[in-house]
């Protein structure tokens, strides 16, 4: 049995954080889990619907961004550890509104490093541990790997967001002593994750035969890795590494776009039956994303080899789990796109 802990963890309410919280209140029942997530359009409080109700989990809604709640917050609750997913996360939309990155990214992200200063004695095994992204180092040519000691060169609102987060948690790990860890995790997908992302975007828009948007010619390369696996990574190096540690976490699974919008296509056409008249016919090129990385791949050894960690879910188990996932809970996706889902904290939680 751990011993009791009290885990503070940001953005619990999102794809990623869900399953984080999930995994951590359900593995380690002798810890509080306190999951603070301001729900914006991205949190949705339907995906914890299985735990919530968990003696060692509660929920608070509250703005990361907010000075004078988040020290408060610290003060009343005395977290002894923080996993840091909460941040505004789709690179289409920090294209149309980069404040709302500077916002939560990093203002909301330094703000959560002063609470933990203000109240962590470094000698009580307290941990800070940011949840960041490949993206921060830019974009590869056909070859090579992003690895620990990449340069950083973000190139969209979103990554230079996140790699200013990351060079303030260094900062005040630096300059504080604070003690911290931080992984840069490839691309993630599974289930809760928010349709506006490449592959749930697919499905759904398959399932209502809507076409399917791919970005100039479909031929940009990312890394996949199943959820699950970034969450037992993200268990690992919060338990294991050492302060100051960096891990770059990845799939080992590099996919053109468009192969993987075939993959999704053909997984479809078997699901639903639909042999006949394929999913590929909905497939729509459209105009790029302004400044769109062509490749990321990410060189994992460093994990694999210290603390063990190898992803266990192959790309074709995870595209079909994640579909199996999307079309048994259309009424998850429906809420999500009809904005029900919105209803839910007040349904459920404003009361209480
Ligand atoms: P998401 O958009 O699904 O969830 C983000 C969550 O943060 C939401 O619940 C949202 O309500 C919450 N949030 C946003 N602003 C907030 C604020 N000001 N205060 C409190 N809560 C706020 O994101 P995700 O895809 O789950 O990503 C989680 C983290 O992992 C992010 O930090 C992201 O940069 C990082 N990451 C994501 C991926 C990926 O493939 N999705 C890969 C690597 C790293
Ligand atoms: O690499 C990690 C990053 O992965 C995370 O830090 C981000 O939070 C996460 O959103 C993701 O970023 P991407 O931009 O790579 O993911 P997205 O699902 O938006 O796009 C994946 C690829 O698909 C990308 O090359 C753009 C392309 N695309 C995306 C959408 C939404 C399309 O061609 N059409 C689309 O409609």
């Amino acid at each position: 049995m751990q011993a009791e802990r009290h885990i503070l963890i940001t953005g619990g309410a999102g794809f990623i954080g869900s399953h984080v919280v999930r995994r951590m209140v359900t593995r380690y029942p002798n810890y509080r889990i306190t999951n603070l997530d301001k729900l914006t359009y991205a949190g949705n409080l339907e995906n914890l619907r299985d735990i919530e109700t968990l003696p060692n989990y509660q929920f608070i809604r509250g703005d990361i961004a907010d000075p004078v709640f988040v020290m408060e917050l610290f003060r009343t609750h005395r977290f002894d550890g923080v996993i840091h997913l909460a941040a505004e996360s789709h690179v289409d939309r920090s294209i149309i509104a980069p404040d709302d990155f500077v916002y939560t990214n990093i203002i909301g992200t330094v703000n959560l490093l002063n609470a933990a200063r203000a109240f962590w004695n470094k000698d009580q095994g307290c941990r800070f541990h940011h949840i960041s992204t490949d993206e921060v180092f830019g974009s590869l040519g056909e070859a090579g790997y992003f690895t620990e000691q990449t340069p950083y060169d973000p190139r969209s609102p979103y990554a230079a967001s996140k790699a200013s987060s990351d060079f303030f948690v260094r900062a005040y790990g630096h300059t504080y002593g604070l003690p911290y860890v931080l992984t840069n995790c490839s691309n993630n997908y599974g289930p809760y994750q928010f349709p506006e992302k490449l592959i749930p975007l697919v499905i759904n828009n398959i399932r209502h035969g809507r076409p399917i948007p791919v970005y100039a010619q479909g031929q940009n390369v990312r890394d996949w890795l199943y959820v699950e696996d970034h969450a037992a990574a993200i268990d690992l190096v919060f338990h294991r590494a050492v302060n100051g540690a960096t891990y770059t976490i990845g799939g080992n699974n590099e996919w053109r776009n468009i192969d993987v919008v075939r993959k999704l296509c053909a997984l479809m056409d078997q699901k639903l039956g639909r042999r006949g008249e394929s999913a590929e016919r909905l497939i729509t090129f459209v105009a790029d994303r302004p400044g769109h990385d062509y490749r990321y791949a990410i060189n994992s050894s460093k994990i694999r080899q210290e603390l063990g960690w190898a992803p266990v879910v192959d790309f074709d188990e995870g595209l079909r789990r994640t579909v199996d996932w999307y079309l048994d809970h259309t009424e998850w996706l429906d809420h999500v796109t009809s904005g029900a889902y919105r209803t839910y904290y007040e349904r459920m939680y404003a009361g209480r």
